[in-house]
């Protein structure tokens, strides 16, 4: 073959990549935030097969939890580790993700990795990125505390993520002033707003229209009472903390006739103890099984005050107008408390009852923390993110 055939050939094959083939891409998920803002954007890729080829790869972190989210949003993993096991040390998580993960790169050879906020999963799924040489996209970049041990071990794994990154989609103008403030190239840099939005959004049209089912026997319980919805899981409560926790709202229940507390138990063994220890039995708390997503976002419209330490839900409820009590020391989302919805509470009895009790007898704060705002975006950050993928191809390519 003479010189200019080859050329001519080169030239078509990368024709043929930038413009013909679609961008094989991989997204990986482990836990059920994850689930719930990565499913936009897979649905998003899925209704462009010309130019996204969408594969994903969950990898088990969760069980019961993800697969709620999975069924929620019809959507089917291409491969599942299935890595779940009881109480497994974080090492245990990573060698084992990193393990499964690296025959999966193998296997799909994806053009681009997407990977979502903090987690096990999340980290491993760019390092293993990085190590096949694969672009990577880090959904919801850029959220600090500032302190590496709160939230714990997620406040370094979205450092980490960032040095793996190619690609960065913070959520807000916040969150992407620190990553180029970490001296991160701002043409790599995205503000889309969060996905978790577009999901609310999706999800708040359907649960408009009908009770979804897993909420139907709470809606009896729940009628003509006020309602403080709980949800809490992280690892640097587990202990001291949920002891707390706990006792401040038992403190409250039984203090309010009219009040019923809801709170949808995570299934880690170490909330479930002290919760069902300290919390059980009481009358004016329900504790329940986590519930599917639709069935959640119908909970949390009812509500009247959110009490939570969940990442989600401190950026869900502001966009639904409810005032959320944050019990942590620290936040890496303080638009939320920028907006006047969320207050940092923290966990010790005495501040959670005080707040708590304030927000439910001081008609004037409960009416300034209650007014919706959409301080985490507007419902498009998906298809954002997937136009940047196409926009972004020809770097992709050029990059490897
Ligand atoms: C994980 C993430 C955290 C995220 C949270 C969301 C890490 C280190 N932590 O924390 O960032 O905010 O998920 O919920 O990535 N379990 C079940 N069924 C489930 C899920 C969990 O039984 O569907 C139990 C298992 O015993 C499991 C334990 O919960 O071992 C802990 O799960 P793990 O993923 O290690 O940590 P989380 O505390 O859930
Ligand atoms: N959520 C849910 N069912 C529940 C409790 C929470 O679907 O019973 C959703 C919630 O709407 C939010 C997400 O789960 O989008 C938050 O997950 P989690 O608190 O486990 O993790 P975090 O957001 O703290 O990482």
């Amino acid at each position: 073959m003479n010189q200019g055939h080859c050329f001519l050939n080169r030239i078509l094959l990368i024709f043929l990549c930038l413009v013909v083939m679609p961008q094989k891409v991989l997204t990986v998920i482990g836990t059920r935030p994850e689930g719930i803002k990565l499913a936009p954007l897979v649905l998003e890729l899925q209704s462009r097969p010309s130019e996204f080829k969408s594969i994903v790869c969950v990898t088990g972190q969760h069980r019961e939890m993800l697969d709620q989210v999975l069924e929620s949003f019809k959507i089917e993993p291409d491969f599942d580790l299935n890595l779940m096991a009881p109480n497994q040390t974080l090492a245990q998580i990573t060698a084992r993700a990193v393990a499964g993960l690296d025959k999966v790169f193998g296997e799909v050879l994806p053009d681009v990795v997407l990977v979502q906020g903090d987690t096990t999963t999340a980290f491993c799924g760019a390092l293993v990125g990085h190590y096949h040489q694969v672009t990577i996209g880090h959904v919801e970049a850029g959220l600090r505390t500032g302190n590496k041990f709160s939230p714990f071990p997620e406040e370094l794994n979205r450092r980490l993520i960032s040095q793996l990154a190619d690609l960065h989609f913070p959520p807000t103008k916040c969150s992407q002033d620190i990553l180029l403030g970490e001296g991160v190239n701002p043409a790599k840099v995205f503000v889309t707003g969060n996905t978790v939005i577009d999901a609310l959004m999706l999800t708040r049209e359907k649960v408009a229209v009908e009770v979804p089912a897993a909420a139907k026997p709470l809606d009896s319980i729940l009628s003509g009472k006020r309602i403080v919805l709980v949800t809490g899981h992280r690892r640097e409560s587990h202990g001291k903390g949920f002891e707390n926790i706990c006792t401040a709202i038992r403190q409250v229940a039984d203090a309010h006739e009219d009040l019923v507390v809801v709170y949808p138990v995570h299934l880690n063994p170490k909330v479930q103890e002290p919760v069902n220890r300290i919390l059980g039995g009481h009358k004016r708390i329900c504790l329940i099984q986590p519930l599917s997503y639709q069935g959640f976002v119908w909970l949390l419209n009812k509500a009247d005050v959110v009490l939570t330490d969940s990442g989600g839900v401190q950026e869900e409820a502001p966009s639904l107008g409810k005032p959320v009590l944050v019990m942590r020391e620290t936040t890496e989302r303080p638009e939320g408390v920028a907006a006047g919805n969320a207050k940092l509470v923290g966990t010790s009895i005495e501040k959670i009852v005080d707040h708590l009790t304030e927000l439910l007898s001081n008609p004037a704060v409960y009416a300034a923390m209650s007014d919706a705002k959409n301080p985490y975006g507007d419902g498009t950050a998906s298809k954002q993110i997937a136009d940047v993928l196409i926009a972004t191809k020809s770097q992709v390519m050029d990059s490897k």
